[in-house]
């Protein structure tokens, strides 16, 4: 369908193709990870299916610690060279392992990464202590994933019966990694300082996350127009020190969550 609205309606010059790769799309062993056998098929399949030439940002989902490191940045830097992704880059992962990456990169002369896509939302800001210093200090793109941690900075998630929409019912997922006491307590103050200001709780967090020193553009989810237009109201929010103070200041350390 992408490929399709892609071809119909936009000049491909206008768009940035991100794709990735990792996780198991089918049951062999060479349907999975990040070795030069999988990175290859996986490209030339999104490439056929997108029917392009090229994708922008190619990116590996996670770490995967079955494959020599550099057996995947040598492919990937093959990939970059054969034109069939113009830059690389990498999702959640620990600090240790993405400096490691790039670190070899440039030892090689390899394309490195460009962009971390990372998970980092006003209840998930664990990736403060040791990811964003290092993006910003290797001048790496960030772009996190889950910026409203699945809609639950929306402020309509509850304790007691989840919330109304469907997502909020089904998503098991943000049930595991949310829904704490303390989580709720952040998203009380998310909902106080959207009141105040006459905006929407999902404006205030994408607001906060965007004032964030390293973030370059969040990856939000909409499943409804008006979440779109809302989220493209909040480029142009700037929250004041006091705000960020009491949407900041409730919260506790977690458990890393997103790439245990
Ligand atoms: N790299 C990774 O490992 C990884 C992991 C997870 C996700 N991702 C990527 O990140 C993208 C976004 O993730 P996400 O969907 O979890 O993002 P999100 O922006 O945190 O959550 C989107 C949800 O928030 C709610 N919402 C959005 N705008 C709203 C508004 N204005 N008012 C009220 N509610 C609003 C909607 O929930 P309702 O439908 O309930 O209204 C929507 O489904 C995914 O599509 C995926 O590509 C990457």
């Amino acid at each position: 369908m992408v490929g399709r609205v892609l071809k119909d309606l936009i000049p491909r010059d206008e768009v940035v193709i991100a794709t990735k790769a990792f996780y198991p799309i089918g049951d062999g062993p060479n349907d999975r990870g990040l070795s030069r056998k999988h990175l290859f098929s996986a490209i030339d399949a999104s490439l056929r299916r997108l029917g392009v030439d090229y994708v922008d940002l190619y990116q590996v989902h996670r770490w995967d610690p079955d494959t020599p490191i550099e057996e995947t940045l040598c492919a990937l830097n093959d990939i970059v060279l054969a034109g069939k992704a113009r830059y690389i880059g990498a999702s959640s992962m620990y600090a240790w392992q993405f400096m490691k990456a790039l670190h070899l990169s440039d030892q090689h002369g390899w394309a490195r990464f460009v962009s971390m896509q990372n998970h980092y939302n006003l209840v998930y800001r664990e990736e403060e202590r040791e990811m964003m210093p290092l993006c910003r200090e290797e001048g790496i793109g960030v772009i996190p994933w889950s910026p409203l941690a699945r809609g639950f900075l929306a402020g309509n998630r509850r304790r007691e019966g989840l919330g109304a929409t469907k997502r909020s019912k089904s998503d098991t997922f943000a049930q595991r990694m949310y829904y704490t006491d303390v989580d709720f307590d952040v998203v009380n103050r998310v909902v106080e300082v959207a009141k105040a200001r006459g905006v929407s709780a999902a404006q205030v967090s994408l607001a906060w996350l965007l004032g964030q020193s390293g973030v370059t553009a969040p990856i939000i989810g909409a499943s409804k127009i008006k979440q779109l237009d809302q989220a493209v109201e909040a480029l142009d929010i700037r929250l004041d020190d006091a705000e960020c103070v009491a949407l900041e200041e409730r919260y506790q350390p977690h458990p890393v969550r997103g790439h245990e």
